[in-house]
């Protein structure tokens, strides 16, 4: 499969490295042009381009930049492609720890409704709710006990379907949570966000989270913000600190 990166960053570089290794043939970008990328992309078997080259001729493009960029890149960057491309969003909004406050973002609080719109096109979310050192060396072959489950979601399910296929190569079990608008679900500050659980356990605590954001709002909130806090001043404290 013929798969675009923007960003190659901690979690764009593991997945192209990842789906290097899968044989899938990967592109990837940043903000400062190929050249940048010249010894990842040899180290890895990637092709390093052009932002605007890595929508071009691809199933699936996957965005993978901090949220306060994405109102950076080019205008009308998706207006091109085919209905059948695949464009994912592994973002995650942290306004005090990295991102400043996005109001329009604030409004519905849902981060991926938010990318959607501001990239004029559906996006699947997924990624965004597990760590990318997880991704590199904790994919399990499908039946093991405690495969890691993770949650993909979207509005439209043929796009979805593609993602599940990749997340099962990448050693994971793929889980529909739901469309964009139930996303929140797997955002920062969720029982289920970066914690490395199996499929059973990660639909007990979707089931517990119920579908309405209007009650689970303020909590997920509160809680990305005493993440955000304790991120600032220690974040292998954070990351020992998640319950799983
Ligand atoms: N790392 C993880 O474990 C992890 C896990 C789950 C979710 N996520 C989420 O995934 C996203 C990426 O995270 P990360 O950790 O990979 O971030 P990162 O290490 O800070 O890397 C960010 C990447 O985005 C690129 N970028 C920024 N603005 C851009 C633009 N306008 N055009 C093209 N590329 C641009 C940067 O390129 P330059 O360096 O050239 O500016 C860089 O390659 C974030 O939303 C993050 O919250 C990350």
């Amino acid at each position: 499969m013929n798969i675009g990166i923007i960003g190659s960053g901690g979690m764009g570089s593991c997945l192209a490295s990842k789906f290097v290794k899968l044989g899938h043939i990967v592109s990837i970008a940043n903000s400062r042009g190929p050249a940048s990328l010249k010894k990842l992309s040899e180290d890895i078997g990637a092709v390093a381009t052009t932002v605007e080259e890595a929508t071009k001729n691809k199933k699936v493009v996957i965005v993978t930049i901090p949220q306060k960029n994405v109102k950076d890149l080019p205008k009308n960057l998706f207006e091109h492609l085919h209905e059948d491309v695949v464009v994912i969003d592994t973002g995650n909004y942290y306004p005090s720890l990295r991102d400043g406050v996005i109001p329009a973002l604030d409004q519905s609080g849902i981060d991926s409704l938010w990318v959607q719109q501001q990239l004029g096109i559906p996006v699947v979310k997924v990624f965004n709710s597990i760590l990318a050192e997880s991704i590199k060396d904790m994919g399990r072959p499908k039946g093991e006990k405690n495969r890691i489950a993770l949650a993909v979601s979207g509005d439209d399910t043929k796009s979805k379907e593609v993602v599940f296929k990749l997340v099962e190569e990448l050693g994971f079990d793929p889980f529909d949570l739901g469309n964009i608008a139930q996303s929140w679900k797997q955002q920062p500050g969720s029982s289920i966000y970066c914690r490395d659980i199996n499929l059973e356990e990660l639909k007990k605590r979707l089931d517990a989270m119920g579908t309405a954001w209007s009650e689970m709002r303020d909590l997920i909130i509160a809680q990305r913000k005493a993440d955000e806090e304790l991120m600032k001043v220690d974040y292998p404290a954070y990351l020992k600190g998640l319950p799983h």
